[in-house]
């Protein structure tokens, strides 16, 4: 989604500005632009498509200024065109915008009758004219304040000031914004990966919170206009993490690194000499929880799906599942001993964190499980549980896929052992089979080659199948989602018995099928609708375990998983998934780590 960049500094900025702006790439965008105060006049640049294009119009044409603003956008008020790339700018001022302001109407049509007038499509302009009609009779602060008050919706925000040359505003409310501090310069940045190479001391705007900046200091004001102290953050500066070293996405980088990734978070949990999984300080009593509910969007709700059969399986506890977006408007009756565990991998998505928000009004126990530490959601729950992945930058998620699953599965475990539902034989054998996942991981990536094969199959079909049962019903969704997302190819993924229920009827000969039938109490189930899938001419690829050679005939490609317990099996067949989709998107030339469309941080509803 849209990403914000603002700095102020003693030196030109438009460079460090374009280079923030190439790292918000990766939440997804389709115009560019940027202003600076140059010989006392706001020069804005935009144009459509990448910061590549941005780059050249400033290179043939640089700016001087030492302060100014940037932003990537991902649109949603009218087309991705220059015109209605941000920043939007009058005479006096010029802003960039996250979000969406739900009132933009009724405002566009009191400022026409005052006479403003109003260059784009876009919900961003109304904020930029609304400022400038306070700016003729109040301070910046005031002016701010006032137009906030007016905006309903989502949002952050960076300003700067044709009369006010040395100051950069930002604002926020339900989008994030965070501060950096340099030396002789500070920045605003949608995240803080933005800001990694300038610098990692930061801050974060809450909600209703405004910072002004100026090269030499930050003041930060509460939504009473009072100033306010804000703790200053350092952050980890592992620069390896976030390039792609030697691999020619940040997608392949990240499939790549799950042994590695799994292996730190394992070590996060796991006391090895304890043989004990350790959650410290969970602040609900487990054996008091009578309910719990996974929420989450897309591959994270993938994710809570798996937490169901993992809680069912090792707790009498009550689980339900629901998609943030559904979940944030329906009428939940709140109890207090359920629990609500909210998944996002950047912690950042805006129907997860809305959904959170309600419980927290609603005084429920809530838990986060997050990649992003330092995001919103991991700053709002009771409780955080990291999944230790590392930054992902690919828009499909992959390692934090298999990171969540982990700790939610070590969550089941622990909770499990504490209510005395599982044997401590079993507990203690879990525990052992997690430590063979990393290396269990690295044997069924080194299969590459096969993907590959399989691949050229997909690569020409105008849709797709993904089947399984129990555990491995999510991860066909999640194959299909991810196929879909990357190489645009029709996929969908079912239960295998409802197959008789209607779907079947899209079985025609040569539709590539992928059947996941570990060897698991549901195997032989699988096998017969995939056979029944056969029968009308399916073009079956089917991923197990079993080594039988039986079940091969007619089926078009069968890939072995390593043999693991079934509690291990949807990681070692969500790696495959993810290696079919990455292979095909690439012999299509689709852009890999930014799919049309799609943003990687969902930061509006
Ligand atoms: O950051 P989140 O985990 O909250 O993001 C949720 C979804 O937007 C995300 O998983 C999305 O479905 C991915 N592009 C899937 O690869």
């Amino acid at each position: 989604m849209c990403g914000i960049i603002g700095i102020a500094s003693a030196k030109p900025v438009f460079g460090n500005i374009i280079e923030a702006l190439k790292k918000l790439e990766y939440r997804g965008y389709d115009s560019a632009g940027l202003s600076t105060i140059d010989n006392g006049e706001i020069n804005e640049k935009k144009c459509s498509g990448r910061v590549n294009n941005l780059e050249k119009i400033l290179f043939k044409n640089p700016s001087k200024g030492k302060l100014g603003i940037g932003h990537v956008r991902w649109a949603t008020h009218g087309v991705p065109n220059e015109i209605n790339a941000h920043p939007h700018s009058s005479e006096v001022v010029s802003v960039v915008h996250n979000g969406i302001i739900e009132n933009s109407n009724s405002i566009k049509n009191e400022l026409i009758k005052k006479n403003y007038l109003f260059k784009s499509q876009t919900d961003t302009e109304v904020i930029t004219q609304l400022l400038t009609n306070y700016l003729k009779n109040y301070d910046i602060l005031d002016s701010v304040h006032k137009t906030l008050e007016r905006l309903e919706g989502s949002f952050a925000l960076g300003i700067i000031f044709k009369n006010f040359k040395d100051i950069v505003v930002g604002a926020r409310r339900g989008s994030p914004l965070a501060v950096g501090y340099g030396h002789e310069e500070n920045y605003i940045g949608s995240d803080s990966y933005a800001l990694k190479s300038m610098t990692n001391k930061i801050s974060y705007l809450e909600d209703g919170e405004i910072c002004i900046l100026t090269k030499d200091k930050v003041e930060f004001y509460n939504s009473e206009k009072n100033k306010i102290n804000k703790e200053i953050l350092t952050l980890s500066n592992d620069e390896n993490k976030t390039t792609k070293g030697d691999f020619k996405d940040f997608m392949s980088k990240e499939i790549n690194e799950q042994s590695v990734t799994s292996k730190a978070c394992l070590k996060e949990y796991i006391d090895h000499l304890r043989k004990d999984i350790n959650f410290y300080n969970f602040p609900i009593n487990p054996n008091e929880v009578n309910k719990i509910t996974f929420i989450g969007c897309g591959t994270a709700y993938h994710s809570c799906l798996i937490a169901k059969y993992l809680f069912e399986d090792l707790t009498s506890i009550t689980v339900e599942t629901d998609i943030a977006s559904e979940f944030r408007y329906r009428k939940i009756k709140f109890k207090k001993n359920n629990l609500y565990v909210f998944v996002s991998q950047s912690g950042e998505t805006a129907d997860t964190f809305a959904a959170l928000d309600l419980c927290k009004k609603n005084n429920a126990n809530t838990c986060a499980i997050v990649n992003v530490v330092e995001s919103s959601i991991a700053r709002t729950a009771n409780f955080v549980l990291p999944i230790h992945a590392g930054p992902e930058i690919g828009v499909a998620s992959t390692k934090a896929f298999i990171g969540q699953m982990l700790v939610l599965y070590l969550l089941s475990l622990k909770i499990s052992k504490v209510r005395n539902e599982i044997t401590d034989q079993n507990y203690t054998k879990s525990i052992n089979d997690l430590n063979n996942l990393p290396s269990l991981i690295k044997e069924v990536l080194a299969k590459r080659d096969e993907i590959q094969i399989i691949a050229k199959d997909f690569v020409d079909s105008k849709g797709t199948m993904f089947l399984g049962r129990g555990f491995s019903y999510p991860i066909a969704l999640e194959g299909a989602l991810k196929l879909k997302e990357l190489s645009y190819i029709h996929a969908e993924g079912y239960p295998a018995g409802e197959m008789k229920h209607g779907p079947l009827a899209l079985i025609e000969d040569g539709l590539p099928v992928v059947v996941l039938a570990p060897k698991d109490k549901y195997f032989e189930k699988t096998i017969s609708n995939m056979q029944e899938v056969i029968a009308r001419g399916g073009k079956v690829f089917l991923f197990t375990d079993d080594d039988s050679e039986i079940i091969s005939e007619n089926i078009r490609y069968k890939f072995n998983i390593p043999n693991s317990n079934d509690y291990i099996k949807p990681f070692l067949l969500t790696l495959p998934l993810q290696m079919l989709a990455y292979y095909v998107a690439s012999f299509k030339n689709c852009d890999i780590d930014k799919p049309r469309n799609l943003a990687k941080s969902v930061t509006v509803e």
